[in-house]
């Protein structure tokens, strides 16, 4: 099989001064991807700002032969945004890839939480892709090609304690992707989704010491790379990953049950009556956009 390559790609990715998006940002640079190391240096719980972050990658990716452009403007504000994608420009000239990767945690159980804990998980994680995104497509929709990644999370996806703040956030950012999707769909942009797994700054005190060695965030890059990809022709997809292991997850629609004859009222007694069924998620499947769930309306929709 061909080398997958970057030469002649631009790629932006978000909070690369460390961790999963660090490696992000290397790996795509040793395969000729231009790449702007963007960081606001922040601590985890989003706090205060330090360039060094993002200089030292940049500085990495130099030493290594690859081409790099540091950017130390927060996601979170549409000027932050509009400068990580001019940093881009200015600096190669386009944009052809863009990693969403930042992140900050403050986690708190959901009746302990303020809204300032609520309003900065939200705002770095799901305004920020809209932030950095937004100006991004514009670029891509020009130049008719784009490759697009989110960051969800299984604590979104799943559940974790003490993470409604986040979790939010990261499904939020499904949302965002299944309706860009569609919008970008005719200009050969592809937007897809990673929930990553990897012993960092942000896990450190959350999985066990000896996890370290196992769960590498080098172990996330493939896919990342291979989603920023030509070669990848998927849009709108979720992948979960961790220590090695790649696999896909999505929303589903089990085919559920019609009641009544689409005239007569229907009673909660018919509902309970028929909850097996109707919950149950036998020949579940994904679907492409949201009208199609008309289809398992069908019978009832042309009485
Ligand atoms: P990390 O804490 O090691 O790195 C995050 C980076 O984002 C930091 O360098 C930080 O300075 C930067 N950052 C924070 N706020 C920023 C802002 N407003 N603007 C620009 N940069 C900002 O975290 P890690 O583990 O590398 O996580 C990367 C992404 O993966 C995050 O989105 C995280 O939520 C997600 N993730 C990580 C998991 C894990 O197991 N480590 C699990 C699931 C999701």
């Amino acid at each position: 099989m061909a080398d997958i390559r970057y030469d002649g790609r631009v790629a932006i990715v978000t909070g690369a001064g460390q961790g999963i998006g660090r490696m992000y940002a290397l790996e795509l640079a040793a395969r000729g991807a231009k790449v702007v190391v963007n960081d606001l240096g922040a601590a985890r719980d989003g706090a205060g700002q330090d360039q060094s972050a993002a200089d030292k990658v940049v500085a990495e990716i130099k030493a290594a032969g690859g081409q790099a452009v540091a950017n130390y403007d927060s996601v979170a504000t549409m000027q932050g945004g509009a400068n990580i994608v001019q940093t881009a420009v200015d600096a190669f000239g386009k944009v052809d890839i863009l990693v969403n990767n930042a992140g900050i945690l403050r986690d708190k159980s959901f009746l302990k939480m303020s809204e300032q804990e609520w309003d900065l998980v939200i705002s770095v994680h799901l305004k920020g892709a809209f932030c950095v995104t937004q100006p991004a497509v514009k670029l891509m929709k020009a130049a008719n090609y784009g490759r697009i990644i989110f960051t969800s999370s299984t604590s979104g996806i799943y559940g974790n304690f003490g993470q409604c703040n986040y979790g939010a956030a990261k499904m939020g950012l499904l949302g965002l992707m299944n309706c860009l999707k569609l919008e970008v769909a005719n200009y050969n942009i592809k937007v897809n989704t990673v929930a990553p797994t990897a012993y960092s700054r942000m896990t450190s005190d959350i999985f066990p010491a000896n996890m370290e060695e196992k769960l590498k965030p080098q172990f996330n890059a493939p896919m990342v790379l291979y989603l920023a990809s030509e070669e990848n022709s998927v849009s709108g997809m979720t992948f979960v990953m961790g220590a090695g292991w790649y696999g896909r997850t999505a929303v589903v629609s089990g085919n559920g049950v019609c009641l009544g004859d689409g005239h007569r009222d229907i009673t909660p007694e018919e509902i309970h009556a028929q909850f097996n069924a109707i919950s149950g998620l036998d020949q579940a499947k994904p679907h492409a956009s949201g009208t199609d769930i008309f289809g398992y309306m069908a019978p009832l929709l042309g009485k």
